[in-house]
């Protein structure tokens, strides 16, 4: 079986105490943090900024893996690089250029993904698969955290495993919404190597962290 990797959504953290709340998920035993970003304009919802990012970077050496839900993307993408992001993923519906935000992001000398709506079909990524580092699968509708998976985003993830394993390159195929024991585990037998988790990583306070990430491994 592959290493799976759990990348909590601070989404789901207190804010108001989010370093604490950084480093409590890295002594939980996460593998990366996964940073939301929402503009109020491609999604429904207003989260974080660059200076944020930059605020809890010294906080853990865990990647930040930033997935950006904003319309336009590309003026904010060496913000959101300088403040200490390492991968960097984009949604194509969120702009005409995808092609050209890849290229920027890996001009960053950051890994890049592309992450793909519930409604968007994998064989958008047939001109962009060579070219970036990791797909995300979105398993819900991007704005909110505490939705419902949606079961036909397996299908997907099973299309998009056989796409990287074609390349023979290394890319990371990440689920994120709704992610819990039992949709972890159904979404790693689809192909995928990367669990975004809010809900299920924050649920029942600091003490529980550590006992919510060994669940979603499947412990
Ligand atoms: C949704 C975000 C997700 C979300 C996951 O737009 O991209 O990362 O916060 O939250 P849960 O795990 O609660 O579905
Ligand atoms: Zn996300």
């Amino acid at each position: 079986p592959p290493h799976v990797r759990i990348a909590p959504s601070i989404l789901s953290a207190d804010f108001a105490r989010l370093g604490e709340e950084v480093r409590a998920i890295d002594e939980a035993g996460c593998d990366w943090i996964h940073i939301d970003v929402m503009d109020g304009h491609f999604v429904p919802n207003l989260t974080i900024g660059p200076a944020v990012v930059k605020a809890l970077r010294p906080h853990t050496s865990l990647p930040f893996d930033v997935h950006l839900m904003i319309s336009p993307v590309d003026g904010f993408l060496d913000a959101f690089a300088e403040a200490g992001a390492d991968i960097i993923t984009v949604h194509p519906e969120a702009g005409p250029h995808i092609h050209r935000s890849i290229q920027h992001i890996k001009s960053l000398g950051k890994q890049a993904g592309v992450s793909l709506n519930p409604a968007t079909p994998a064989k958008l990524l047939d001109y962009l698969i060579d070219d970036i580092d990791l797909v995300l699968v979105m398993s819900v509708n991007p704005g909110f955290g505490g939705q419902s998976f949606i079961d036909s985003q397996l299908r997907k993830i099973e299309a998009v495993r056989k796409m990287i394993d074609r390349t023979g390159r290394d890319i990371r195929l990440e689920v994120d919404g709704g992610v819990d024991a039992t949709t972890a585990r159904q979404a790693i037998a689809a192909g995928a190597d990367v669990l975004v988790a809010g809900t299920a990583t924050f649920k029942g306070g600091r003490d529980c962290y550590a006992a919510n990430i060994a669940a979603l491994r499947g412990l």
